[in-house]
């Protein structure tokens, strides 16, 4: 791995351990039974088409690999729909988060702190692997890394279930890539890939009836909620900022939340749902 690459990788874990994902989302005690609730109540309130895109519903028996697993939301739904679920994540507070989320919730599953570009899992080990904004974060040769092993870990006829934001195109003018990337380095994203470019990797590494769905649509809710937060809560961030008590982190996170609005508005992104078999 490249020294920039090491780099990054370090400044997404930095910035999801400091936020494990929909931390923010809940008034109430990390860790608590509440606390859980309420981040489920908005994650499928805010963006409905997840258990659809998820296809909890079908994940009966399954093996299932969640890369990005976050606070466990989303596993589970998988557990309880009766999948053999393992969640990874790069952070250790993402998978403590998780791991105490099915403790007081008495599901079965597995959790292990890892990265999704070098899986210590035997090849063929899983039916469903599931990554909901997860790929976005590693550079365009990590985001082949993670797609090679997600290719190896699946068995035959396997499934790969990705929802993740897009480019339009490239390049853009410089303004709107100067934009893009201010609003992408508040989340610890480097870039976004195209459409094609990830669809040319995800056929190169094998993987083959690539349906793909764009989702911008389902998910303004919740672009909507965090630009009205941002709105709300950005003027303090400043003062807050200069005063050392929100990181630097904090900061471009709270800003990100009012430019990713903005960079939609101006056509610069979009999420979309990309289905591969094996
Ligand atoms: C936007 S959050 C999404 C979490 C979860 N899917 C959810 O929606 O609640 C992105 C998650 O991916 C994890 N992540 C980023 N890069 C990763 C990598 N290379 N390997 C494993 N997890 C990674 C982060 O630590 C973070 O928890």
């Amino acid at each position: 791995m490249s020294e920039a690459n090491a780099q990054l990788k370090e400044r997404v874990r930095a910035f999801w351990q400091e936020h494990p994902c929909g931390t923010k989302f809940a008034d109430a005690s990390p860790g608590s039974r509440r606390f859980y609730e309420l981040v489920e109540e908005h994650r499928y309130q805010k963006e409905w088409h997840i258990p659809a895109a998820a296809d909890f519903s079908k994940a009966h028996g399954k093996k299932v690999l969640e890369i990005g697993c976050g606070l466990g939301t989303d596993g589970a739904q998988f557990a309880l729909a009766g999948a053999d679920y393992t969640g990874i994540d790069l952070t250790d507070a993402a998978v403590d988060l998780a791991r105490r989320r099915f403790d007081l919730f008495n599901l079965p599953g597995a959790f292990r702190t890892a990265d999704a570009e070098n899986l210590d899992f035997p090849d063929e080990s899983f039916d469903v692997v599931w990554a909901q904004e997860s790929v976005a974060h590693p550079p365009h040769q990590g985001k082949q890394a993670f797609l090679r092993e997600a290719y190896r870990v699946l068995r035959p006829g396997g499934r790969l279930m990705v929802e993740d934001a897009f480019r339009y195109r490239r390049p853009y003018p410089d303004e709107d890539e100067a934009f893009l990337h201010t609003f992408l380095s508040g989340w610890a994203i480097a870039d976004i890939p195209t459409n094609e470019e990830f669809v040319t990797w995800t056929e190169e590494v094998g993987f083959h009836d690539l349906e793909q769905s764009d989702i911008t649509a389902n998910i303004l809710p919740s672009m909507r909620y965090l630009y009205r937060m941002g709105l709300l809560l950005y003027p303090s961030e400043v003062p807050l900022r200069m005063l050392r008590i929100r990181s630097a982190c904090q900061h471009a996170n709270a800003r990100s939340s009012l430019l990713q609005w903005r960079a939609y508005k101006k056509g610069l992104w979009y999420v979309q749902t990309l289905i591969a078999r094996k």
